[in-house]
Parts: C-alpha cells; structure tokens; sequence
C-alpha cells in the first residue's frame, strides 16, 4: 500500500459517545468498551474527562491502566485544574495523550468566554504548554472551529503548534459544516499555518445535518490524517461521525481516498453490539454498515441478482464488517461445539463457564423456536455477558389480565436458595403489575424512565428483546431482558435493572418483608 496514507482512528465513544442523552456508563462497562475498542484496532481511546467527575476520573484512570497498546486520552479544558487533574488520572498510561480544548470562534468568544482573541490564544498556548509538560502527546482543539474566522483560526493553530501540540483537531463542534466547506478549512490550514507540518490535522465532526461520515471524508480527502469519531456514530444531540461508517467508506473507495486505517473490520458488528448493548441505544435497522438491514435484500430482482453475482448488488461482503452470510445457523440437534463455533464466528470469547450457561438456555430456546438465528445466539450471550452479581433472579409468574379489567399477577423471585413469592392485583396493565410485584419483594422504590421492546429475529416466534431505564436515588440504570414471552423479558429487563441499582455503591433500599431472611415465601 505504498501509495495509501495511514488514517489515525481516534475513539471518542467513551467521552463524546458517552455525552448522548441516556448513554452513561459505568466504570467496568468503560473497561470492557476500551478492550474491545483496543481489539477493534483504534489508534486513540478518549476515555473521558477526569474533571466531569470522579467516575470520570476513575474511568480514565483505570482504562489509562489497563490498556497498554493503544494510546490512552483524556480531556482538559486550557485551565490548570483540568489538566492537573486529566494528567493524574493519565499518568500511568504507557501511552497517554492529553486533549485540551478551547472555544475560537465569535459566538463563543463573545457569548460564552468573554475573551478577546488575543486572550484565547494566550490561554491556549498557555494550555498546551502546561499538557507537554507533562506529556509529549499533547492534542489541541479549537472548539467551533468550524465556525471561527479563518485568519483566526490559522493564527490558533500555527500557536497551538508552537507551544508544542503534536495533533491539532478541528472539531464541527455543531455539526454546521459542509463538505466543501471543511475540505477548505484543512486545506487553508495547510497552505497558510507555517508549522503545519509539525502537528498531525485532526477532524471531529458532529451530525446534527446528517453530515459528520461526508465531512469527515472531506477532511481527510483534504489532507486530515487523523479522523474522531464513535461506534455506532453516538454523542451529544444527532450524535457524532460513526467509526464503522468512515472505515469502511475509506476501506471500500480506496480508490477515491487512497487511506487505510488500522481497523480489523471483522470486528465491527461486534464492537456495534457491545456498546448499543451497554448503553441501551438501539443501532436503527437501515445503519450502514452495522444496522440488521444493512446486508438484506428483501426485492427479488436483487435477490435473483445476488444468487448469479454477489457484487450486482453488494459493495462490501457482510463477513468483512463481522456479519456471518448464513444466518440460519443452529437448531435443537446443534450441540455445543457448534455453538462455541457460532459464538466465536459472532466474535465473543466465552468461558467454559459462560458457554455450559448459553448452551442451557439454547436447548431451552430450541424447545420453543425452531428456527435460532445468528440474532438469538448474540441475545442469549449478550444477557450472560451482561449480567451483573444478581440478588435476585426471575423465578417465574403468572398472570390474569384483559382489557378493561385489573391485571393480577403472581411473581416469584429467588434469592439465593430460596424463592419468594408476591400477588399483586394493580397497575396499568400486566407489565406494570410484574413491575409494581417486583418493587416489593425487592425493596427497591424505583421510576421508569424508559422502555423499549425489538424482536431480535424473524417470525411470530421471535424473541423478544427488552431494555429498560429506571431512576432509583436519582441515578440511572439499564437493564436488559430477553425471552420469547415479551412479558417475561419485560420482568427479566427490569430485574435486571434493579440488580444493577443494588449492586450500585451507597445504593440504600429499604428492607423488603418479603426478603428470605425475613419472612420465607411470603406470599398474599
Ligand atoms: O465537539 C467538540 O467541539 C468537542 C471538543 C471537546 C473536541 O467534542
Ligand atoms: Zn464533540
């Protein structure tokens, strides 16, 4: 590939992503995103913003720790504090790099930092300074750069570079560019700041025009060597440039581009199902790249097309992005070398342990559908994968319930050995009286802030797939549930939620009565 220009990757789902109404995180969940993100072959993992908060800090911390081939980032505003505080949380990086930023342009200038120009190049190069100090991977960004004077902008940069910025990004911080009008950014850049040459250009676009991947592209086409952006395109408002969407773009046009990244495409749909899977954000069936529709043919002419000449219809092969072609895989006869064979072409390491639990619950599932779906198998091992130290587990219900009449549902839970049962006879309908049982056996008050039900396969026997949002002492938590009875996943989703709450530190519920200790199989 000699005459391919080596793209950065530079992952900022942990920090940007993380920014997305209802996407955040918790510390082992960052971990697990970095590893994968580390596996995925990005060259830079933006793990936060130690001064946001503590769980900020820690998480930058503990990633900058654990992950020693990948660069490690973390965020700082052009003021002491934040890049004290991001270094320490860097620190024991092998590879850290800090990311300080500051607004350039009028609006924020005026509006926002009260600061003449002169002022924000001071306090710029006063930034950049303090981060080398510390370390010699230092990035600068003109937030809004997009939207600052051009001359400004130029004089911005060429005196980030001279302090000693090694990358300098020019973030569409309101997603306000065009193509052609972000390729003349870089292009000026390149042409007019003297010290270019010194500092790698960095590109950061957010979607809010449906233009991040095209303006990204454009950069890069203009000269941009290092390109920002998120699995599954996730961030603050219309989210930012999707990691799957400009790798493959590049991948698939090298002949336009004529740029490579480091990115083990295979491990794309994966790296996609991880983090809409933590985060709860659903990945919208018609995504490129990533989306459950994006390899479909569904018209019969394509279809006719395909079966004579794959390429009449497809420009990138499923199996590239980690989509298996055949996706009618197993059935009640399969055993389970076969679905650790599945399990790993679906790109998850499972552990003796975990395989002998998604094997159990895969027979149980054959003996309700017969047809499994590569979907189904990444369902079932997502929930193992996902699961956290439970309190309690779902021991089953039962339900009566019509219209217009006032559900009565009796839920059993256990814990540990023991099962407690609860009869509720309220609530809106079944699912809110699963809810409302639930509620009291466990002790847990919580709200619910969210739910979403997608079936994760085809047909009438189709699993359903659960995910929910509860607020409990002002924090949020997911939870996820998967079972062919959609009022099973419900209970399953929102069990898992309050687990979650309860393995939460400083999480105070009151004592339940119907807690085994304190009253066995309590039941009313
Ligand atoms: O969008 C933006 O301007 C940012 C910067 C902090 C890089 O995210
Ligand atoms: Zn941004």
């Amino acid at each position: 590939m000699s005459d391919s220009r080596r793209i950065r990757i530079f992952d900022t789902t942990l920090r940007d992503g993380e920014q997305s109404p209802g996407a955040s995180m918790n510390i082992n969940e960052k971990l697990e995103i970095a590893q994968a993100l580390a596996e995925l072959g990005v060259d830079i993992i933006e793990a936060g913003f130690p001064i946001a908060s503590p769980g900020d800090f820690e998480a930058v911390r503990q990633v900058a720790q654990a992950i020693r081939d990948t660069v490690v980032c973390g965020l700082a505003r052009c003021n002491d504090q934040d890049i004290d505080r991001a270094w320490e949380a860097l620190r024991h990086a092998r590879h850290p790099r800090i990311h300080v930023f500051l607004a350039t342009s009028a609006i924020h200038r005026e509006f926002k930092l009260k600061m003449s120009k002169e002022e924000i190049i001071a306090r710029a190069v006063a930034g950049v300074r303090r981060a080398v100090s510390y370390c010699d991977d230092v990035e600068f960004s003109p937030e809004d750069a997009a939207r600052t004077e051009l001359d400004f902008l130029c004089q911005v940069v060429e005196a980030a570079i001279d302090a000693g910025a090694t990358t300098v990004n020019i973030p569409d911080t309101v997603g306000y560019a065009t193509p052609a009008h972000i390729a003349s950014v870089i292009r000026t850049l390149r042409e007019r700041v003297p010290n270019i040459d010194r500092a790698v250009i960095s590109i950061h676009c957010h979607n809010d025009l449906g233009l991040a991947v095209a303006n990204s592209l454009a950069a890069i086409e203009a000269g941009a060597g290092q390109v920002e952006c998120t699995i599954n395109g996730i961030g603050e408002r219309a989210g930012n440039c999707a990691l799957e969407e400009v790798v493959m773009a590049l991948r698939t046009r090298h002949d336009v581009y004529r740029c490579h990244t480091g990115i083990v495409t295979q491990r794309l749909v994966p790296t996609s199902r991880l983090v809409s899977n933590i985060t709860g954000i659903q990945v919208q069936r018609n995504k490129a790249i990533v989306g459950r529709n994006a390899f479909a043919h569904e018209a019969g002419i394509h279809q006719d097309g395909m079966l004579k000449e794959r390429t009449t219809y497809e420009i990138m092969r499923p199996e590239d992005v980690g989509l298996s072609r055949t996706d009618l895989v197993l059935g009640k006869h399969s055993g389970r070398a076969a679905l650790a064979d599945r399990a790993s072409a679906l790109g998850y390491h499972l552990t003796g342990e975990q395989l002998q639990t998604v094997f159990q619950r895969f027979k149980e599932l054959c003996d309700k559908k017969k047809e499994i779906y590569d979907a189904d198998i990444a369902a079932l091992i997502e929930d193992e994968l996902r699961e956290v130290p439970e309190d309690w587990t779902f021991a089953g219900y039962e339900l009566q319930a019509g219209s217009g009449r006032t559900p009565q549902v009796v839920l059993r839970l256990r814990h540990g050995d023991e099962v407690v049962e609860r009869q509720v006879a309220d609530g809106d309908g079944p699912i809110d009286a699963v809810f409302l049982a639930m509620e009291q056996i466990t002790g847990m008050n919580v709200r619910c802030r969210d739910f979403q039900v997608h079936s994760v396969s085809m047909g009438k026997d189709a699993q359903a797939e659960v995910t929910v949002e509860i607020e409990y002492q002002g924090q949020p938590y997911r939870g996820r549930g998967v079972s062919t009875d959609s009022i099973e996943a419900s209970a399953r989703a929102f069990l898992n939620a309050i687990n979650h709450a309860a393995a939460s530190p400083g999480a105070v519920r009151r004592v339940s009565p119907y807690e085994p200790q304190a009253a066995t199989n309590a039941s009313q």
